[in-house]
């Protein structure tokens, strides 16, 4: 890992006041290639190595995804490796709306009810209550830092579901020791995208940072230049280059 010492510090300092007691935001905008995925690498071996829960999961433009996919992955993930019994604690009364979506519960916890509908519009509500109660269940002892990666390609349904979640744990309701931490292609989310109403919404939230990642000042890197493999590399420092 190159460099980005300004914006580990920043996004440092968010997981240590969520992991304080507060929901928080973080988004990360920036070109295709430019380091997000890099970035959110390094802030989760952080995290990991200091005993915070780490989820992640990423959004796809892959066809025939489902909606929700970045909380299919980065939950099915995490129930798939949970203790049995502190899953059992976690998820509690919110077994059937969280099993209508994460079919992974029933293989861990044995069948539920059986038969409980996927989400129709009047069960999203519950859906998404259960589905902010269980991350807030899963922060409340080590803190929990959910990534969700290339937003630029979330469905609708994934963007309400994390406003939902960060309103109802922190932005206006009860804290949760939460950081929600999304990485996106800044030159593809115009003012017609889903994600703009967003980020309009959150530009001034005092619960929310927003980073631009640009390129990494040449002073960070070492660069290596290997014109033919037989002639010694030559090492342009920083200072020289
Ligand atoms: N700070 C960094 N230090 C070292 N390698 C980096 C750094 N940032 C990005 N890279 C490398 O550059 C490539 C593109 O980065 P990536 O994080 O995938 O970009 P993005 O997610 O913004 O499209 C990857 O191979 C990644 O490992
Ligand atoms: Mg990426």
């Amino acid at each position: 890992m190159i460099g980005r010492q300004r914006e580990i510090a920043v996004l440092w300092h968010q997981i240590e006041l969520a992991r304080a007691g507060g929901l928080r935001v973080a988004l990360l905008a920036g070109e295709p290639g430019i380091g997000k995925t890099q970035l959110l690498r390094e802030l989760a071996r952080r995290a990991a190595v200091e005993g915070i829960t780490v989820l992640r999961g990423g959004a796809s433009d892959a066809e025939g995804m489902p909606p929700y996919l970045p909380f299919l992955e980065a939950l099915g993930r995490y129930i798939r490796a949970a203790d049995p019994a502190e899953l059992r604690a976690q998820v509690g009364a919110l077994f059937a709306p969280l099993a209508a979506l994460l079919p992974e519960l029933a293989d861990r916890l044995g069948d539920p009810t059986a038969g409980y509908p996927l989400p129709t519009d009047q069960a999203r509500l519950r859906l998404y209550d259960a589905l902010g109660d269980f991350l807030a269940a899963i922060g409340a002892q080590r803190g929990l830092l959910l990534l969700i990666d290339d937003l630029q390609w979330a469905d609708p349904a994934t963007l309400d579901l994390i406003c939902h979640i960060a309103r109802r744990h922190g932005l206006d309701g009860t804290p949760a020791r939460l950081l929600i931490l999304g990485a996106y292609r800044e030159g593809e989310v115009d003012a017609a995208h889903p994600l703009a109403p967003l980020l309009w919404r959150w530009r001034e939230h005092a619960e929310v940072r927003h980073l631009r990642l640009v390129n990494l000042p040449v002073s960070d890197h070492v660069r290596v230049w290997e014109p033919w493999p037989e002639v010694t590399r030559w090492v342009v420092s920083p200072a020289a280059s």
